[in-house]
């Protein structure tokens, strides 16, 4: 596949176009429907949080595919959000060229090769491809475009709502006056709002608890620095950022009674992939005998594979191993372990909370009897 190359990425400026910033609601992933005749997908660009807040428009598959494997949108569901708006985004740049079947079959080929580990990524756009292929075969270009326009925004709202679901579950895990270990980002800006660990923090909150969020800064790209600290903070909930390796103390000084993070992939034993680092904070936890919670959706769960050991990990460049955002601060040419992300064994984990209730114990047979499958 060759896309057209067309416009930079755009920052808009009319206040229809762009959600305020300032809402406590943030919503990093969504189509606006007045960019252009059909619409485009616009993101939050979280390369550039919390520094600046700058909203891009992608008006072509590439840009999509790129603002995917660059990080401007990350975390499992809001890239199966944004890959399903991107189907559109694929369509209408090839709008009437050939058969709209066909070029959604390769456009969810070509974006399912941006970023191997979250599931939601293919699932999103597994679906956006089946019902494509339910359509009638010789319905007009402008209906098959409609029709899986409305399949996006479907995936968007459920992504919600089971994210509100999953605040729900979590926020009697949290104990007024708690201490929280959280990693990465499993936020609003991760999911299409809300989002899963934070979710449950969101949720108590909103419960009138008391409660601290000792947030991990992240190496190496920095993800609990720049967007959770910046996510709770805004929200009013106590925040405190720490290096990764100081989490262990927190337990040792028994500042922190609980830890929850999110997950890319969920397999059918409960291993769970997730940001490189929750491995060694689910072992910290064990030690100090700190339930250790993972957060997610349905659409995380991965029953295909039965363990940890089948599950994808994205390499990524060394270059942001050697560096803090421009700053090279290790030798050029020294090689570097830059895997994205670690498998957390299932008996590491407390619980696994969903938008279908708590999986407590992890094993296999709760897995499914939660997930109905
Ligand atoms: O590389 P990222 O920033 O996409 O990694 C994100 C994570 O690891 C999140 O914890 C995970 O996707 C859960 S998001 C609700």
């Amino acid at each position: 596949m060759n896309p057209r190359r067309t416009p930079n990425l755009t920052m808009l400026g009319q206040a229809e176009a762009v959600p305020d910033p300032t809402r406590q609601v943030l919503r990093p992933v969504w189509w606006n429907q007045g960019a252009g005749p059909r619409g485009a997908l616009q993101l939050i660009d979280q390369t550039l949080l919390p520094n600046d807040v700058q909203y891009i428009t992608c008006v072509t598959l590439q840009q999509v595919w790129d603002a995917i494997k660059t990080l401007q949108v990350r975390g499992a569901p809001a890239i199966g959000v944004a890959a399903a708006y991107g189907v559109l985004v694929g369509l209408d740049e090839f709008y009437e060229i050939d058969d709209w079947r066909f070029r959604t079959r390769q456009i969810c080929d070509f974006l399912a090769t941006s970023r191997p580990t979250a599931v939601n990524l293919f699932w999103a756009l597994d679906r956006m491809r089946r019902k494509a292929e339910a359509l009638p075969a010789g319905l007009e270009w402008e209906a098959a475009f409609q029709s899986l326009l409305i399949e996006a925004h479907a995936i968007r709202n459920e992504d919600a709502a089971m994210c509100r679901a999953i605040g729900a579950v979590g926020r009697d895990l949290i104990p007024d006056g708690a201490g929280i270990i959280t990693h990465c980002n499993a936020g609003a800006l991760a999911t299409s709002e809300y989002g899963t660990a934070l979710a449950a923090m969101y949720a108590a909150h909103e419960a009138g608890r008391k409660f601290r969020v000792f947030v991990d800064e992240t190496r190496p790209l920095l993800q609990g620095a720049r967007l959770t600290s910046w996510e709770l903070s805004r929200a009013g909930i106590e925040t405190i950022l720490m290096c990764d390796n100081m989490a262990a103390v927190i337990l040792a000084q028994k500042q922190a009674q609980l830890v929850i993070v999110g997950a890319d992939r969920i397999a059918a034993n409960g291993d769970t992939a997730n940001k490189i680092g929750t491995y060694g904070l689910a072992v910290l936890a064990a030690a100090h005998s700190v339930p250790f919670y993972v957060a997610a959706p349905v659409t995380t769960f991965d029953t295909s594979i039965k363990d940890g050991s089948g599950i994808p990990i994205e390499f990524r460049d060394a270059e942001e191993i050697r560096r803090v955002g421009l700053d090279r601060f290790a030798p050029v040419e020294v090689p570097c372990f830059s895997p994205a992300f670690d498998v957390t064994p299932a008996s590491l984990i407390t619980g696994i909370i969903t938008n279908k209730g708590l999986i407590h114990p992890v094993t296999p047979d709760r897995i499914r009897q939660i997930l109905g499958r």
